[in-house]
C-alpha cells in the first residue's frame, strides 16, 4: 500500500507573516490525516516553518539542494545543511530549475546522489514541453530525465518521483485523468526497469494546476499517489482540500 502524499512547492512566494498565517491553518497540533503532508518554502523561511510544524503531522521540505557536500560554492546549499536544520525533504529538478537554471539531467543526478547520501527523502521532477508532447515525444523525455537521474544509484527505494508536465504547470491547464494515468503506468513501468527500484513500492506524484476541483478525480487513478501542488498550496483552504481528497483525516 502507498500512503499518498501531498506536498506544497511554495516557489519564490511568502513573507515571515505569510508563512505564520498559512502554517496556522495547515500545521495543526493533533490533526493527522490518511496522506502524508509536506511544505516546500523557500530556504530563508525553512526555520520558521520548521519551528510552525513541530508537534504536527506536516514535514518541511526544501525546494533545492547542491550537489556538492561542501566548499566554495556561493549560494549554495547542501543536503547536509537541509538535514541538520531538521529537513526530510528536498524537490529536485524541477521543471522551473532546469529551464531558468539550465540544470541537466546529469546535475540533477547528481544533486540526487547528494540528497540520498545524506539521507533526504527526494522527490525528482520529470515532465515534457508542450512542443515535446505535440511531437510525439513526451515518453522519450520523461523516460530521459527518469533514466538520467536514477539510475545507478542506490538506495532508490526512498525516491518518489513527480510527474509535472510543464504545459500544465501554472497555466490552467491540467492533464485529464486518463492522460496522466497513462503516464504516471509508464513511469512505473520504467522504475520497473531501472535496477534496485521496485517501482510497485514507489509513489509517483502528479503536478501541475493541481486544485481542490480536480485533486479527487487525478487521485481516483491507479498509478497516482499523490500531488505535487504549486499555486493553490498558497491558499490554506484549497490545499487542506487537497489532501482530504487524498484520503482525509484519520
Ligand atoms: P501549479 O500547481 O501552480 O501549476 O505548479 C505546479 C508545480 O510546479 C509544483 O511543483
Amino acid at each position: 500500500m502507498r500512503r499518498p502524499l501531498v506536498m506544497g512547492n511554495w516557489k519564490m512566494h511568502g513573507t515571515r507573516g505569510s508563512v505564520r498565517r498559512l502554517l496556522k491553518e495547515i500545521a495543526v497540533a493533533g490533526e493527522s490525516q490518511a496522506a502524508e503532508v509536506v511544505v516546500c518554502p523557500a530556504f530563508v523561511h525553512l526555520q520558521q516553518a520548521l519551528n510552525l510544524c513541530e508537534g504536527t503531522a506536516v514535514s518541511v521540505g526544501a525546494q533545492d539542494c547542491s550537489h556538492m557536500t561542501a566548499g566554495a560554492f556561493t549560494g549554495e546549499v547542501s543536503a547536509e545543511m537541509l538535514l541538520d536544520l531538521g529537513c526530510r525533504w528536498v524537490i529536485l529538478g524541477h521543471s522551473e530549475r532546469r529551464q531558468y537554471h539550465g540544470e541537466s539531467d546529469d546535475l540533477v543526478a547528481a544533486k540526487l546522489a547528494a540528497a540520498l547520501q545524506a539521507r533526504l527523502l527526494p522527490v525528482v521532477c520529470v515532465g515534457e514541453t508542450q512542443e515535446e508532447r505535440e511531437a510525439g515525444e513526451a515518453e522519450y523525455v520523461v523516460s530521459r530525465q527518469l533514466r538520467g537521474a536514477l539510475e545507478a544509484q542506490a538506495g532508490l527505494q526512498q525516491v518518489v518521483v513527480a510527474y509535472e508536465p510543464v504545459w500544465a504547470i501554472g497555466t490552467g491547464l491540467t492533464a485529464t485523468p486518463a492522460e496522466a494515468q497513462d503516464m504516471h503506468a509508464f513511469i512505473r513501468a520504467q522504475l520497473g526497469e531501472i535496477a534496485g527500484a521496485d517501482p510497485d513500492a514507489m509513489r509517483v506524484l502528479y503536478g501541475g494546476s493541481v486544485k481542490a476541483a480536480n485533486a479527487a478525480e487525478l487521485f481516483g487513478q491507479p498509478d497516482i499517489d499523490g500531488a505535487l501542488v504549486g499555486g493553490a498550496s498558497l491558499d490554506a483552504n484549497e490545499f487542506r482540500q487537497i489532501v482530504a481528497a487524498a484520503g482525509g483525516p484519520q
